[in-house]
Order: structure tokens, then sequence, then C-alpha cells
């Protein structure tokens, strides 16, 4: 017998991933291979090489979501994962928001993927899941609302590329040097270096794909950027490893929603990012939840009521808000070209019902949803207000 994952993939694939586990990594080192084939299930493995994991300092739920957070379909040949808040795509929540059907169909990763998605049906969509590539003839309308797309929720926070980028950096180096100087141990520095190589990657990813479409725009929204990063600079994130490890878990988990509903865009280009990047934002999200639970480990319950008040206040609200209001205009644009697939009120659910499980595996208690979002839209408002001020008195 052999199980379906040879252990030196695991081995090569896990330490430079944002949420890797060093002590995981020694346990493989440990497992000797026939024991490691001694069973084709994950689970049963998983009680096999307990002691393995347990001389290594390392947890068993850690080894099973990171193995199918990287080999479960459609990733791997494992069985699709069943750690949903660590590893899985989030079929299960945006089924039980209804945003999907009970049979979903099937992911491609870089691909053509089947997935139906339960669409609303308050607006006509006029083109199909991979219609345009970056060459193909689209109608105006189309165009404006790509590229409105891409300002909106692309990812280019980073220095863009090609000699324009010399002497620029990225907008989240100072945010990135403060965690590294906050992280409390030798592992979470090695988390943070890989995410930011990861974030590096999506740069460049996305740089290349608006560059295909349109050279001029990785420029225009690096400088855009700037201007509504000062917006992000008055949130002020508390300089306290709980913070930032709230605002990975939190954040990130928003990209893996937000990314997720491309897998059918009629932007050929972009549906065949999306899976790879959804799973890497999994893996921040990951590297945040662990560096949230190794906080309140270390500090108690003083450290549990820090989290749960910086949640109630802040982190929750803001991406509640995040995923814009039902009554978006955008958003109905965009669900018209097939630039987005779900309406802002089921991504949003799919979210909150995935932060609930979340939350509780930390013992923490998750805001209600409409509370959260009213909040966070008028915290939206004040931070507009003031962005204005500021521009007014400049
Ligand atoms: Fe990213
Ligand atoms: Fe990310």
């Amino acid at each position: 017998m052999t199980f379906p994952i040879d252990k030196r993939l695991a081995e090569v694939l896990w330490y430079p991933a944002p949420d890797v586990v060093p002590q995981l990594c020694d346990t493989l080192g440990d497992v000797p291979a026939d024991v490691w084939n001694s069973t084709d299930d994950l689970y049963e493995l998983a009680d096999t090489i307990e002691p393995y994991l347990e001389k290594n300092g390392a947890r068993k739920w850690d080894f099973i979501w990171s193995m199918e957070r990287h080999f479960s379909e459609p990733y791997g040949p494992l069985p699709k994962a069943r750690q949903q808040i660590m590893a899985g795509i989030p079929d299960d929540f945006l089924q039980a928001a209804g945003g999907l059907p009970a049979e979903a169909g099937n992911y491609a990763v870089g691909g053509v993927s089947d997935v139906s998605f339960a669409r609303s049906g308050d607006v006509e969509v006029v083109a199909e899941p991979y219609q345009y590539e970056a060459g193909s003839d689209m109608p105006e309308e189309y165009r404006m609302w790509l590229s409105k797309l891409f300002f909106k929720h692309g990812e280019c926070m980073m220095p863009y590329f090609g000699e324009a980028a010399k002497g620029h950096k990225s907008s989240f180096t100072a945010i990135d040097e403060q965690a590294m100087q906050i992280a409390p141990d030798a592992e979470s520095r090695l988390r943070l270096e890989n995410f930011s190589a990861e974030e590096y990657k999506h740069t460049y990813q996305f740089y290349s794909l608006y560059t295909d479409y349109d050279p001029d725009i990785p420029v225009q929204i690096y400088e855009r950027e700037r201007e509504t990063f000062r917006a992000y600079e008055q949130t002020a994130m508390e300089p306290t490893w709980i913070d930032r490890g709230l605002y990975n878990m939190i954040a990130d988990r928003f990209g893996v929603y937000q990314g997720f509903q491309w897998v059918q865009s009629s932007y050929a280009p972009l549906a065949r990012l999306s899976l790879f990047v959804c799973k890497d934002e999994r893996g921040h999200s990951n590297m945040g939840y662990m560096h949230v639970r190794d906080g309140i480990e270390r500090g108690g319950e003083e450290a549990r009521a820090y989290a749960q008040k910086r949640m109630n206040e802040y982190w929750y609200p803001q991406f509640m808000a995040s995923f814009g209001s039902d009554e978006s205009r955008n958003s109905k644009a965009w669900r018209k070209w097939g630039l987005k697939m779900l309406t802002n009120a089921q991504l949003r659910k799919a979210f909150h019902l995935e932060m609930v499980e979340v939350n509780k595996t930390l013992g923490l208690e998750t805001p209600e949803e409409m509370e959260a979002l009213d909040q966070g839209m008028e915290m939206a408002k004040a931070i507009k207000a003031k962005m204005a001020g500021m521009a007014q008195s400049a």
C-alpha cells in the first residue's frame, strides 16, 4: 500500500508556505516510509503518526489541515477537505448562504471549471464564463467594468514591475517590518517572510494579467493605490501581535471569497488565476489564525479579551462592510458582465458562516452580521469624510 501523497512532496511544499509549522516538517522527517505508506486514508495516517507528532511538539489537527490544504481536491488527489476553515475551498459556506447549488460542479486549477453558481436573477447576464481573452474584441461597456474591477479588486499594492518601478517600494513595507519586530518567535518570523514572498508573487501574477490587457494599467493602479493607502493608514492597526494576526486572519480570508467567484469569470485570464490565488489566501488567513491562537495561548484570558475587543470594535465591522452594500450598482454591473457571480449579500453571508466556525475554535464570539455591517458602513463614511477634509486642506 502507498499513501497517495509522497511525504517528500509535503516537505518541499510546506517549508515555503506562509502557514508552515516547522514542527510538522520535522515530524515528516522522522516518520519512516513504511509507516507513512501503511494506510491510504489521511485521518488514519494522522492517528498512526501521533507518537511522531507528539515527539516533535506538533498537533494532529495542524497535520490534517496542512495535508488537506495542499493535497485535497482540486489541488491534489486527496478527497475534498473536511477542515473547511483551514483547507477547503469555501463551497460548504457558499452553499449554506445560497450562492452555490448542492452539486456545485468541478473545479479545475488553472483551467476551465464547470462550477455553477446560484446567481440571484436580478440582472440579465450578457457574458459567458471565459468569453474574453486579453486581445478579444470587447464591448466598450465591458472594457469599462473590467478596468474598474482591476482598480477595485486587483492586487497591486506592491511596487509594479518593469523600468517604471525603480525607486518605488511596497506600501506594505512599513507594516511588514513592524510585524517582524514584534513577532514572538522564529517560527512566526519564518511565516511572515514566506507570506511576503507569496504576496510579491501575486503582484507579479496580477501585473502580468493587467499588462496583457493594457500595459499602462499597473502604473495607474500603483499611483491610485498610493492615494487610497492613506485611507488604510487612517485605520491604524494596533502595534500588537494579536492585532496583526487578526488582520491576516480576516483580511486574507476576505481575499479567499473575493477571488473565489472569479472561477467562472467572463475574463478568462482571471478565471484561470483565481483558484491559485484562493489557495494562497487561505494560507495567509491560516497564518493569521495561528498567530492569534498562539497569542491567546501565551497571553491567556487577557489576550482573549483583547482579541475579542478588536474583533468587535474594528476588524469585523470593517470587513463586513468591505463586501459592499446590498444595493450596490457596481455589483449589478459586474454581475451583468459576468465579472462577478454572486451578490455582496451572498458572499458576506458565506464569509460570516465561516467566521463563526473560526471564532469558535479560538473561544471568541462572532459579532452579529447586520449590526457589524451597519457599524462598518458608518466607519467607512467617517474615513471618507476625513480623507476629503485632508484633500481639501492639502
Ligand atoms: Fe494576495
Ligand atoms: Fe494575502
